[in-house]
């Protein structure tokens, strides 16, 4: 059965954002912008992987237009080397860029960005229930991490959350995806703003007794 992707909103950004160092095109930062705006009071979001915030900046513009709700940008910014055939290297340099980063916005919207540098299952262990609106996961981009960043925020989400994967473009990421529908979460595609994102909808499984 075909899947059906819906068009995915957008909303147009600052163009100063562009030129900030990140790893998003423009399209995939005004599709979560847009969902940020749309996002319900009293909820949060969570980006798993911000590196040097340019998403998490985008995401707070698009939520200052909304009900103004935090973006918690969740990175230890320790120092490691991400894909090999990539040559990416991450570390500290990366938290320094992104104080900078938030610095140069105007306060209303880097004050929605709140920096939380602590490796992702750390967050999650401490994370209320049901208080994510948006969960953005942009870390490693291995199967087994992949997924285990999802469970360990899975508590978080509530019906109607939605979750973003970004890198839908490596294998090891859809197969993650793959064995979590398998293992009977319901997560739905709604929107493919590019190759490398598939926002999903998220419902709570029932559980028969
Ligand atoms: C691909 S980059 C993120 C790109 C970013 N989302 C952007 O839009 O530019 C991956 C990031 O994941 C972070 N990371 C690695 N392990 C992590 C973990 N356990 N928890 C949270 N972040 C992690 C790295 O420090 C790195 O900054």
């Amino acid at each position: 059965m075909a899947v059906v992707v819906s068009t995915s909103p957008t909303l147009e950004l600052p163009k100063h954002l562009d030129s900030l160092i990140g790893q998003t095109v423009p399209r995939e930062r005004r599709a979560l912008a847009a969902l940020a705006k749309a996002a319900p009071p009293r909820m949060c979001i969570v980006e798993v992987g911000t590196f040097c915030g340019q998403l998490a900046i985008s995401m707070a513009w698009g939520s200052a237009q909304g009900n103004k709700i935090p973006i918690y940008a969740v990175d230890p910014h320790t120092t490691f080397t991400g894909r090999v055939d990539t040559g990416e290297v991450y570390g500290p340099c990366d938290m320094y860029e992104m104080y900078k980063n938030l610095a140069n916005q105007p306060p209303e919207i880097a004050t929605l960005v709140y920096c939380v540098a602590v490796p992702s299952a750390v967050a999650a262990a401490r994370w209320p229930p049901y208080s994510v609106a948006l969960l953005v996961i942009d870390a490693l981009h291995d199967t087994s991490s992949t997924k285990t960043v999802f469970h360990d925020w899975a508590h978080t989400l509530t019906s109607g959350s939605r979750v973003a994967f970004h890198d839908t473009n490596y294998d090891s990421v859809v197969q993650a995806i793959q064995e979590l529908q398998d293992e009977g979460v319901q997560l739905t595609a709604l929107y493919t703003p590019s190759r490398s994102l598939t926002i999903y909808d998220y419902r709570i499984t029932e559980k028969v007794p």
